[in-house]
Order: C-alpha cells, then sequence, then structure tokens
C-alpha cells in the first residue's frame, strides 16, 4: 500500500476510534467515501501514476474503500447496540416490588346510619322521597300550623334567605309538599339536611333529620308506638326500654317525645343522660287537623302519625361520640373508625 493511503487509513480508523454519537461516525464516511471524498480524491489523481502501477494503486484504493466502509459499519454497529442496553438498563422494570397499598374509602357515619334507618322502614313499607333545603315560610312553618307571630318559631332559630324564603329549619315541610301532591295512604320517610343558628358541642348549623309520615283510614295512637318501637328495637337491640312522653309540636296532636334507656350507663345516670338515666331520641305525634286541612286532607276520613329525628345525635349515641362537630370536620383519623 503507498504511503498516502496508508495515511489515510490510519487517520480515518482514528477518528472513528474517537467518534461518540451516530452524526459523527456518518460524518466521517462522508468525508472519506463521499462523492466529494478524500478516498475519491485520490483515485482521481490516478492520472498522475506511472501507467504500470495503475492497476495496483486502484486495486489498493478499491481495497481502502472496503475497509473503511466496513469498519464505519462496525463501529455504528457497536454504537447501537451499546445504546441499546443502557436502554433496557435505564427502563427496567422491577416486577418483584410490591404494589403501593389503594386506601379503601368508607361511608361517612352520619350516611351509615340513615342508610340503616331507610332499610329498617322500607321494610315497614316506607318509601324514601326528598324536599328542597331552600324553603318558602309557608312549608316550613304556615302550613305546619306555625302562624307569624307564634312563639313556636322561637324554638328553631331561623336562616332568613329572604322575607319569605328559610333554610328549612326541619324535615317537616316535606311532609306538606307529600299530601298536597299524593291522596292516602302515605307512607313516606325523608331525610336530608336542615339548619339552625346553633353552635356548641351538641349543635352545628347543618345536621340531619329523618322525619316519617303514615296517613291512612283507622291509624292510631297505638300504630305510633308500635311502629316506633318496632323501629328503636331494630335500632338499638331487641331489650331496649322505650318511654313515650307527652309534649308539644304545633303540627301534631297529641304530641309524645321518645326516650330511650341510655346506651352509655344502661339507666344508671351519667353525664350523656345528664342522670336521668333516658336519652331523648325522636320527637312524634298525631297529624294535628289543621295540617290536614291546609293539604286538603278531611281529617274525619283519615289519620295519621309523623315523626322526626336527628341523625348526628343517633349516630353519636351508637358510635359513642362526645362532640358533634367531628362529624363535619372530615379528619380521616375520625372517619376510618366506622
Ligand atoms: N320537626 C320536629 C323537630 O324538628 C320533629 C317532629 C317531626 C315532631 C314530626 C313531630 C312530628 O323538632
Amino acid at each position: 500500500m503507498t504511503g498516502e493511503l496508508e495515511l489515510l487509513r490510519d487517520q480515518a480508523e482514528a477518528e472513528l476510534g474517537k467518534a461518540g454519537s451516530e452524526e459523527e461516525i456518518q460524518a466521517i464516511r462522508t468525508r472519506y467515501l463521499g462523492r466529494k471524498g478524500l478516498l475519491t480524491g485520490l483515485l482521481r489523481n490516478i492520472a498522475h501514476v506511472a501507467p504500470e502501477d495503475r492497476p495496483g494503486f486502484g486495486k489498493e484504493c478499491n481495497e481502502l474503500k472496503e475497509a473503511i466502509s466496513s469498519k464505519v459499519d462496525q463501529v455504528l454497529d457497536r454504537l447501537v447496540s451499546s445504546q441499546r442496553e443502557q436502554a433496557i438498563l435505564r427502563e427496567q422494570i422491577d416486577v418483584t416490588l410490591p404494589g403501593r397499598a389503594v386506601r379503601q374509602g368508607r361511608l361517612h357515619p352520619v350516611t351509615q346510619i340513615r342508610d340503616e334507618i331507610c332499610r329498617i322502614f322500607a321494610g315497614l313499607g316506607f318509601s324514601v322521597v326528598e324536599g328542597p333545603e331552600i324553603e318558602l315560610d309557608y312549608y316550613n312553618f304556615e302550613a305546619l300550623n306555625i302562624p307569624k307571630d307564634h312563639p313556636a318559631r322561637d324554638m328553631q332559630d331561623t336562616f332568613y334567605v329572604e322575607d319569605n324564603i328559610v333554610l328549612r329549619t326541619h324535615t317537616s315541610p316535606v311532609q306538606v309538599r307529600i299530601m298536597e301532591k299524593t291522596r292516602p295512604p302515605v307512607r313516606i320517610l325523608s331525610p336530608g339536611r336542615v339548619y339552625r343558628r346553633d353552635s356548641d358541642v351538641s349543635h352545628t348549623p347543618m345536621f340531619h333529620q329523618i322525619e316519617g309520615l303514615l296517613v291512612d283510614r283507622g291509624v292510631s295512637f297505638g300504630d305510633l308506638k308500635g311502629v316506633l318501637t318496632v323501629f328503636l328495637r331494630q335500632m338499638f337491640g331487641d331489650d331496649t326500654a322505650l318511654r313515650f312522653r307527652p309534649s308539644f309540636f304545633p303540627f301534631t296532636e297529641p304530641s309524645a317525645e321518645v326516650d330511650i334507656r341510655c346506651v352509655m350507663c344502661s339507666g344508671r345516670g351519667c353525664r350523656v343522660c345528664g342522670q336521668s338515666g333516658w336519652l331523648e331520641i325522636l320527637g312524634s305525634g298525631m297529624v294535628d287537623p289543621e295540617v290536614f286541612k291546609n293539604v286538603g286532607y278531611d281529617p274525619e276520613e283519615f289519620t295519621g302519625f309523623a315523626f322526626g329525628l336527628g341523625l348526628e345525635r343517633i349516630a353519636m349515641l351508637k358510635f359513642g361520640i362526645s362532640d358533634i362537630r367531628l362529624f363535619f370536620e372530615n379528619d380521616l383519623r375520625f372517619l376510618e373508625q366506622f
């Protein structure tokens, strides 16, 4: 091989040895073997070679061309496969790593109590209905026999939206709405949010009630006692002692508040029951004839009973919770216990 060719070969090899990327390698190929490349340039000079040396020179040029070309391919191959190896190492997934546990959600304790109560009453033939939380004064008070100047309005500190529009203070307005559009027999349960301007360990400005209403021919106070006894025994246990205490609500007559034997002290007397041994659990009574007249029911033909209870209060007693505000803080450490 002539000195010039050897020089070219060494130079090409040295450059290839230093090339670090595909682009660099391709540039070397072009520089030596391309149409305007160094080797092509040499071949053009064949005119200056002695005629007897020309075949040898041509052959050597071709061999060098082959040599550089295969060296380029080789270096390129090596680069591509080392890049692939690195990518495989980099993107490796450890399939033996344990998965991250998914934290399971659960129903809020108030929702659990609501569902349980609805289930018990569904078994007694009641169906669930809902009413608006923003309510007309008429449904929240007037139609329930609570006129504007009635002292009973002071029992419930009302949030007013406008003169005649309130945030409902109880679920009783749903009674009126349902009776207005259906004929007896009526057997409904209505859970939902209610609002009162009140806040301490046992009161929050928003809380939940469930209303119950049953109207038909010949419904008596005995039916009220029977239905509520079945409900409370299913809710708090078969041997739960009950007490029906005379009370007053403008929309029921007679009215009764129902107590259960204290679930904390079994009646011995404690802080929760105020040493009385009894816990007030719901308000109830026979629907007042005035309410029937307001919805166009004939009080001579139909009688019925209604009741209302606070869900948070029942949840507090069932789960032994002493501060109602815990239900609304949404602290997972609290909620995950139920
Ligand atoms: N609405 C009454 C309250 O909020 C409860 C009640 C409902 C009483 C139905 C009697 C009948 O206190």
